[in-house]
């Protein structure tokens, strides 16, 4: 629980309007009912992230196979002032922003002394996002902070315009990747409606590289990636009533090598059945089948370029590391 003190330090604001929060429950679970009945199976993503995913994921991040945030951190260490350079103080806004860490490179960068600057982050987490919050506060005493609860779509939809000369729109760690490329295309759509003329837009994005690398980062040999993906399921349980147990699946991560993609799976060990109560939702699981829980696309830097531009988000800058593993692209949305 916050404190007085720490309460009035920052403000957290839930995206769904209070009094239309079941209705947004129900609607919060259809994806699962669609996902359940397609064949392959699925399940969004966004159902990794409770907080004890999101502590999953946290310690995911410092795995030494996992070399996406480490890399994308140093890039960020290396050429935060010269981003800083380019947009000058803006609104930063970080889509899906966790605990924040890799934030503070950009945070340091962009603090002045006495000089008031604005941060929103943006979680589906709640228990994340104001744990962190009270350290950067701690931390930052010239930051204003302002945390949004819920996703992305929601965040688009709902950010109201900056009051500040400019704003920078930030997902960073490829979470990008997620998204199908019929979700790509709609999330940029999204993010062009909501800058306005000369915004920036910053994105991370892991380059496409050898199976042999990619593959380790999802199938670590602490098995925190396999509690990762397992959680997903104690996560349906307590919020839909369902019974999983998730002594009867094993974690799966391959690299689709001509979809450019990891592709992260439950796989059911045995015949099974499963009901979530609170969705009304019975399935059936056959011995050996997957349920796919995510994709993780890898990337080529002039392809997303492309991609950006033909969204009105011109590349200005490309800032990657030695080996090419990852990039950030600075873009600047020009109407
Ligand atoms: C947070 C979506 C960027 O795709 O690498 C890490 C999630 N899944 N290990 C990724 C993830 C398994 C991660 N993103």
């Amino acid at each position: 629980m916050l404190n007085q003190a720490q309460a009035e330090q920052f403000q957290i604001e839930y995206l769904q309007p209070v009094e239309k929060r079941e209705d947004a429950k129900s609607s919060w679970g259809q994806d699962i009912k669609e996902g359940l009945s397609q064949s392959p199976k699925t399940i969004p993503p966004k159902y990794f992230y409770d907080d004890q995913g999101s502590q999953l994921f946290e310690q995911i991040c410092e795995l030494p196979e996992y070399y996406p945030t480490r890399t994308e951190a140093s890039i960020l260490r290396k050429y935060a002032e010269e981003i800083v350079e380019i947009t000058g103080i803006c609104e930063l806004v970080e889509l899906g922003s966790g605990s924040s860490t890799k934030t503070r490179l950009l945070l340091d960068a962009y603090h002045q002394p006495n000089e008031v600057f604005k941060y929103m982050p943006i979680d589906v987490s709640a228990g994340i996002l104001k744990e962190s919050a009270i350290q950067l506060k701690q931390d930052y005493n010239s930051l204003e902070i302002k945390g949004l609860v819920g996703t992305y779509e929601q965040a688009l939809t709902q950010l109201k315009p900056s009051a500040w000369p400019a704003r920078m729109i930030f997902f960073l760690g490829s979470s990008i990747g997620n998204f199908s490329e019929a979700g790509y295309d709609n999330f940029l759509n999204k993010i062009a409606q909501v800058l306005e003329n000369g915004d920036y837009f910053l994105l991370g994005i892991d380059l496409q590289k050898p199976k042999s690398t990619l593959e380790p980062a999802y199938n670590d040999s602490q098995g925190i990636t396999a509690a990762f993906n397992l959680n997903m399921l104690t996560h349906l349980n307590n919020k839909f009533g369902g019974n999983f147990d998730v002594n009867n699946f094993k974690h799966q991560a391959i690299y689709n090598e001509e979809r450019k993609q990891i592709e992260m799976y439950l796989l059911s060990e045995r015949e099974q059945k499963i009901s979530l109560e609170k969705l009304d939702l019975k399935v059936k699981l056959n011995k050996g089948e997957k349920i796919l829980t995510e994709m993780s696309r890898k990337f080529n830097i002039e392809e997303t370029r492309d991609k950006l531009e033909s969204k009105k988000l011109k590349t200005i800058k490309v800032f990657t590391d030695e080996n090419k593993w990852f990039a950030l692209m600075l873009c600047q949305f020009s109407k």
